[in-house]
């Protein structure tokens, strides 16, 4: 078999912090891949020169993920279909939405400025149509939903609608800046068909590496509801930090939110998703399973309350929604100050999921997230988040 040729579509944090185990993997199996990893970068410019320049020159982000190494195989593309041409694996690893200012909209204290949305994953896979061979496959890092006139899919489908190519989802407790500082940590691949996306994507090590353990399940669905939504909680834990309400409380933000995600999963996806990838089970190596890095602890996947949790302690989502209580400012406003481009995934997706839950009158039944969601669209006190009415 020909070397797999490899592309990742996104360079932001966590795009360079794959790039590099992804980079270093690509070059030692070279029997398994073509050395040269091409990353799609989004080109804008820093200190007036070119960033596809800077990480081509310096193997360093040095705007998203700054000091660190990348292996000199990753090559900065800022050509999309140039980056990805006779691309036979493609990782996605873009933000699922940006919400930029404009006009005029809501900080707890009162009117600031009106954002606008943008989804760009729709926008990359039209320019992709037609140029990605038949039998490559893909793998979405991306952590949201994709919504459209209020309904709601994955982006593993929609990229498989789009380029007509099979694609899993990976994601797990991997907050980037410690995954570049090689801080041991585990995440979770979900895939249909396990036994090809086990075969392509742990078995030839793509992705492992000694302080980067994969597992392999069969519940896609449930790896990016996970994924997705526990952005929101964190954005909740993070106004239980600017209130300084202590570890009681984020705890029980925590574990009200482990349930609504799992019962959004079960209420709004055919067929469901398994209780196991939210909250892990003692079965030992579940049948569903089919490769992970020590079946002794397969059963608990990090895609789940591991990934709610480190959100809810150290993600950015918390750290700007803390700031929110105490600032006074936009949750945009906030996003450009302290962010530097990063972008935040989770009040997007409280917007998104609220219109969703709204135009079905279920926004009751998920009590978390639609306060979320009220206390940055519309005003309400950040105290609602601890108050049961
Ligand atoms: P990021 O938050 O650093 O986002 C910035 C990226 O968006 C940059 O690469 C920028 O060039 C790009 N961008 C801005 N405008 C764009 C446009 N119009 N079109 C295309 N790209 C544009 O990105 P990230 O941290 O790599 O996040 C990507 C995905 O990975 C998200 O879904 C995120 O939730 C998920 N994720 C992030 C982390 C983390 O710790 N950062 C960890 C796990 C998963
Ligand atoms: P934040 O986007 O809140 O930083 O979360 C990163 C993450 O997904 C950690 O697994």
């Amino acid at each position: 078999m020909a070397p797999h040729k490899v592309s990742i579509i996104g360079s932001g944090n966590w795009g360079s912090a794959i790039a590099k185990i992804v980079g270093h993997n690509a070059r030692q199996h070279s029997d398994m891949f073509e050395e040269e990893v091409r990353m799609w970068v989004f080109e804008e410019q820093v200190d007036g020169k070119n960033l596809t320049d800077i990480i081509n020159e310096k193997h360093e982000n040095v705007k998203y993920l700054p000091g660190t190494q990348l292996p000199d195989n990753v090559v900065a593309i800022p050509d999309l279909t140039k980056a990805c041409e006779g691309a036979d694996l493609l990782i996605f690893v873009l933000p699922h939405q940006v919400s930029v200012l404009s006009g005029l909209s809501l900080s707890h204290n009162g009117p600031i400025a009106d954002p606008i949305q943008t989804q760009f994953v729709g926008k990359v896979c039209g320019d992709l149509k037609g140029k990605i061979g038949a039998n490559a496959r893909a793998i979405s890092l991306i952590k949201g939903l994709a919504f459209h006139d209020n309904n709601i899919s994955l982006f593993t489908d929609e990229i498989e609608h789009s380029l007509g190519i099979p694609t899993a989802a990976l994601s797990g407790a991997n907050i980037a800046d410690e995954v570049a500082q090689e801080k041991f940590c585990e995440t979770t691949i979900g895939s249909k068909t396990i036994e090809e996306d086990g075969d392509i994507w742990f078995k030839v090590s793509l992705f492992n590496a000694p302080y980067f353990r994969v597992n392999v399940i069969a519940d896609s669905v449930g790896v990016q509801i996970c994924g997705a939504l526990k952005n929101v909680i964190a954005v909740g834990a993070g106004f239980c930090d600017g209130l300084q309400y202590g570890n009681n409380t984020k705890a029980a933000v925590i574990r009200r939110g482990l349930l609504e995600m799992r019962k959004f999963g079960k209420a709004f996806f055919e067929g469901g998703v398994r209780t196991e990838t939210f909250f892990g089970n003692d079965r030992g190596h579940d049948i569903d399973i089919y490769f992970a890095s020590n079946s002794l602890l397969a059963s608990l996947e990090s895609c789940g309350v591991a990934d709610l949790i480190t959100t809810c302690l150290g993600g950015r989502n918390r750290k700007v929604s803390e700031k929110f209580v105490t600032a006074g400012k936009s949750i945009e406003e906030l996003e450009e100050q302290m962010l530097n481009g990063q972008k935040l995934q989770g009040t997007t997706t409280a917007k998104e999921v609220y219109d969703f839950l709204s135009v079905r009158g279920k926004t009751e039944d998920f009590p978390l997230m639609t306060c979320v969601y009220r206390i940055i669209y519309c005003g309400d006190s950040p105290e609602m988040i601890a108050k049961d009415e």
